[in-house]
């Protein structure tokens, strides 16, 4: 049986990566998608995969820094399905990397309005509709940077993505009682663009690679899985978690 048949979800950063793959189980399990991200012509090609595939889905460019464009996803989500029940706001940046001691003001506050921002204000207005239809899961891409792992040149990425668990815990605890679940997937390094910038060197991909305890990084379906599995009801009793999905890296020190 699909696990989301029936259910209206929203996905941030679609045009690649995590969110692409997301989008495409989450539309094989049955949902009705809305997917958004800045690159209109990657989620033109995304929506037409996916009615190619039997599925449903309409895409809406735009930048997540904007509450606009947060309440317009949830416009689309309404009009053209009439509700709204999952929403993975994944959209995300590694922002200016390299010495703390040399990162911009603008640097910083780019991937705090990203990362952060971004996914507040995508909730703001998702769990405003949830909530009148008895709830939903919102599920936010934080990462295990910053929370069971660091290494040099990334405050900024960490620091917004750890304020996720702030936020998820927050949201969890106000929105529960309305039937809203609230959680945070914590990826380890997963085979992306963004992982393929930051790691170009044989070197850097095998010192990343053995931080894992399965020794690989994740594929983008595999992260799907694991989404598909907060967003459905097979998750019905949890919420507030960071959920860590990073192939053991919490618990590798060889
Ligand atoms: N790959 C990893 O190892 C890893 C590990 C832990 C966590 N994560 C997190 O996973 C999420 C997805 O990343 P990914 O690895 O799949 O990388 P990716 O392939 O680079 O995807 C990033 C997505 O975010 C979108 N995006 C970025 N800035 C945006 C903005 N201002 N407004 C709207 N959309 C924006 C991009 O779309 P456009 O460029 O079209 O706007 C793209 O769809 C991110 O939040 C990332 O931090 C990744």
């Amino acid at each position: 049986m699909e696990r989301l048949s029936n259910k209206v979800a929203i996905v941030t950063g679609a045009s690649a990566g995590i969110g692409r793959a997301t989008a495409k189980l989450f539309a094989a399990e049955g949902a009705k998608l809305v997917v958004g991200a800045r690159r209109e012509g990657e989620l033109d090609e995304l929506v037409a995969e996916i009615k190619a595939d039997g599925g449903d889905a309409v895409a809406l460019a735009g930048d997540v820094r904007s509450e606009d464009y947060a309440q317009a996803l949830v416009a689309l989500a309404v009009e053209t399905y009439g509700r709204l029940d999952i929403a993975f706001n994944n959209a995300g940046t590694l922002g200016e990397a390299g010495p703390s001691t040399g990162v911009s003001e603008k640097g910083w506050n780019d991937a705090i309005a990203i990362n952060l921002t971004g996914s507040f204000l995508g909730a703001k207005h998702q769990i405003a509709e949830m909530v009148k239809h008895g709830g939903g899961s919102v599920i936010f891409t934080s990462t295990f940077v910053g929370y069971s792992f660091a290494f040099p040149g990334v405050a900024a990425y960490a620091a917004s993505k750890a304020g996720l668990i702030g936020l998820t815990q927050a949201l969890a605890a106000e929105f529960g009682p309305q039937g809203v679940r609230v959680n945070a997937i914590l990826p380890g390094a997963v085979d992306t663009a963004m992982y393929r910038d930051m790691n170009n060197t044989p070197e850097s991909q095998s010192f990343i690679t053995n931080l894992h305890a399965l020794k690989r990084v994740a594929t983008p379906e595999e992260l799907a899985r694991s989404v598909l599995y907060l967003a459905s009801d097979d998750s019905a009793f949890v919420t507030g978690t960071a959920s860590l999905v990073d192939g053991g890296a919490s618990i590798t020190r060889t």
